[in-house]
């Protein structure tokens, strides 16, 4: 089968033919149709979180099951079905309390190069290539476990779908799962990315009052207001956390980080109003640090992580298709571009330079 192979860090991924295992028990094999690219692909392209080489990236698929191992329940061939990038051990003591958000293992599961079993279902004569996500889905065909699968309704068009197999979940769950945003709430989004205007749209959806997008991109903070910003702020032109405080109560009740750097974390947390809550969801590269002021800890402020929005995916994203189909997630708005395969170093390009919300690959 065709895939997009990474070689080198930063260097072009090539279009290479590989093979593919069959699904071993409880796994599901995939014809993917697309493939969403997310900012945490680049990350792993560009070295910051490395995953062991050759491997295949992509960690937002779609597309239909071809074939299941033993045990599998549920799923069939022919069904339509959305990965879910929450990749969990379900074994470890945070699993067993169905917190799989806090899995003991879910950034070796991530970024570790195989799947669950430590072995990987993809090579090139005698070359293993590892796996990402447990996925591994910028190819024709993706084999992952039945339970980081999630059944689509056969009539809707799965395509349009991938946001929210992890960036716009992301967002979505951070405000729903983590921050609870309340009624007529004061919330700041820093971060106008697909993660952002998950965000955006959820807390719009709890009926947060104010809703302040932060981006250096005029064409993103326009965007968010389509998705439901009541307010934005130019991140190049004035001070963030002071722009903040003069558009709420002198600070916002929460604050997304959707950005992943160590200053706008510790941005999230100045532009709270004591009491508030700032969740960061934007993933720093490895061994990069943020500076907070600890005293803001004892003004009652809280800092949280999470992530893919601290999902139930099993739960949680049939809801939020619901949610799509009533108009209020929007989340196909999202994507503004699309490229085959064999064009996807075109689409990593584009995608550093932030020329669109979201594009997808289509095999
Ligand atoms: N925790 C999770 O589960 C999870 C899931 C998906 C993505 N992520 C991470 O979330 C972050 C956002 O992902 P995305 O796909 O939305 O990325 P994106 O690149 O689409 O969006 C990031 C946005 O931040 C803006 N930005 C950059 N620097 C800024 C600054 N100093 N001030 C204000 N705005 C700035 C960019 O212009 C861009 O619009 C990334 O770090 C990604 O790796 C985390
Ligand atoms: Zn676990
Ligand atoms: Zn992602």
């Amino acid at each position: 089968m065709k895939a997009a192979v990474m070689r080198e860090y930063g260097k072009p991924l090539t279009i290479e033919d590989i093979e593919i295992n069959t699904p071993q028990a409880g796994e599901v094999k995939v014809k993917i149709s697309s493939v969403g690219l997310c900012h945490t692909d680049i990350s792993a392209f560009l070295g910051g979180f490395p995953p062991p080489l050759p491997v295949v990236l992509g960690h937002e698929g779609a597309g239909v099951v071809e074939e299941v191992g033993v045990g599998v329940t549920g799923l069939k061939q022919g069904d339509k079905v959305l990965f879910n990038a929450l990749v969990y051990c379900g074994e470890c003591p945070n699993c067993a309390k169905g917190y799989y958000g806090a899995c003991m293992l879910n950034g070796f599961l991530m970024f570790g190069g195989t799947m669950r079993d430590h072995t990987t279902r993809l090579k090139k004569g005698d070359e293993a290539i590892h796996s990402y996500f447990c996925q591994s889905s910028f190819a024709e065909y993706a084999i992952t476990h039945q339970d980081f699968l999630i059944k689509m309704p056969q009539d809707l068009d799965i395509d349009k779908l991938t946001p929210l197999c992890c960036g716009a979940a992301s967002g979505i769950g951070a405000v729903f799962n983590r921050a609870k945003v309340w009624p007529a709430a004061e919330v700041a989004v820093l971060g106008c990315g697909v993660v952002g205007m998950g965000a955006i749209m959820a807390a719009k959806l709890s009926g947060a009052m104010k809703i302040i997008a932060i981006d250096v991109l005029e064409h993103k903070l326009n965007f968010a207001k389509e998705f439901g910003a009541t307010h934005t702020i130019d991140a190049s032109k004035e001070d963030v956390v002071e722009s903040v405080r003069a558009l709420s109560d002198g600070g916002v009740d929460f604050a997304i980080e959707a950005i992943g750097k160590g200053e706008t974390i510790s941005q999230s947390l100045d532009a709270l109003k004591p009491g508030g809550t700032s969740v960061v969801v934007g993933a720093v590269p490895f061994g990069e640090k943020a500076t907070i002021d600890p005293v803001q800890l004892v003004g009652e402020k809280t800092i949280m992580g999470s992530i893919i929005g601290t999902l139930k995916p099993h739960y949680d994203i049939p809801k939020y298709i619901e949610l799509y189909r009533a108009g209020q997630l929007p989340v196909d708005k999202l994507i503004q571009a699309e490229y085959p395969l064999d064009k996807i170093n075109e689409a990593i390009e584009a995608a550093e330079k932030g020329e669109f919300l979201k594009a997808i690959i289509r095999m």
